[in-house]
């Protein structure tokens, strides 16, 4: 799947217009959009990064990383998914980002969304549901997400055991065997619980388009 998502990455690149504050998301993806960008790096005035990972390879291919609060709204947010269904409706969080990528993507104009066609769904909820918590309401959150999905949430813990830790300081809690039928409506319970920062559902504020890495890559 690594040729389809770089060519998803190279075709979400004629989205980027000269002068373009660039949002930009973060995984494996989204790696090869910036390696992309960096190529035209001269033509564009900076990025909006979603995560520490993506900002230290945005700068070190020399791509100026700004403040969203000091850019205004964005015209284009690039960023990847863990699963998408044929409404452009995702999953994302996979690499614990999903607060920062759904401010982001709430402040952009369009969302491009580049996957490979693994990412591809008709019900979204076979890769666990992210939710990022407020680490002394996590067992809190936990049991009510399991009263509201009756699905298992699972603590993410890092290779050495402990509790994934996000760029926010927050925790990372997975549900593990959803079919979410109506997305909106679990993305607004979950954001409901108190404790919760985000639900890695983009859902009310789903992609624009989609690109699915392939030869020829799809424009959805
Ligand atoms: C990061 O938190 C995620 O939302 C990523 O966008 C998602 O996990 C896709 O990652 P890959 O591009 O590495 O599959």
């Amino acid at each position: 799947m690594t040729e389809a998502k770089r060519q998803a990455a190279e075709k979400a690149i004629e989205y980027v217009e000269d002068g373009m504050i660039v949002g930009v998301g973060t995984g494996s993806t989204v790696a090869y959009f910036i390696d992309a960008l960096g190529r035209i790096g001269d033509r564009i005035k900076g990025a909006v990064s979603s995560s520490e990972q993506s900002t230290q390879r945005l700068r070190a291919l020399g791509i100026e990383v700004l403040d969203l609060n000091s850019t205004g709204p964005l015209s284009l947010y690039v960023d990847g998914a863990d699963e998408c269904d044929p409404h452009k409706r995702l999953i994302k969080g996979g690499g614990a980002a999903l607060t920062r990528e759904k401010i982001i993507a709430e402040a952009s104009e369009k969302f491009v969304c580049i996957v490979d066609p693994a990412k591809q769904v008709d019900v979204l909820g076979r890769f666990p549901l992210p939710v990022e918590v407020i680490p002394m309401a996590r067992s809190l959150v936990a049991r009510e997400l399991l009263a509201i999905t009756r699905a298992q949430p699972v603590w993410r813990q890092d290779a050495e055991g402990r509790g994934v830790v996000t760029d926010n300081g927050n925790a990372i809690l997975d549900v593990h065997g959803l079919a979410i039928t109506d997305p909106v409506a679990l993305e607004q319970a979950i954001n409901q619980i108190p404790g919760v920062v985000s639900v890695g559902l983009f859902a009310r504020r789903p992609a624009d388009v989609v690109i699915v890495g392939g030869e020829p890559p799809r424009v959805l």
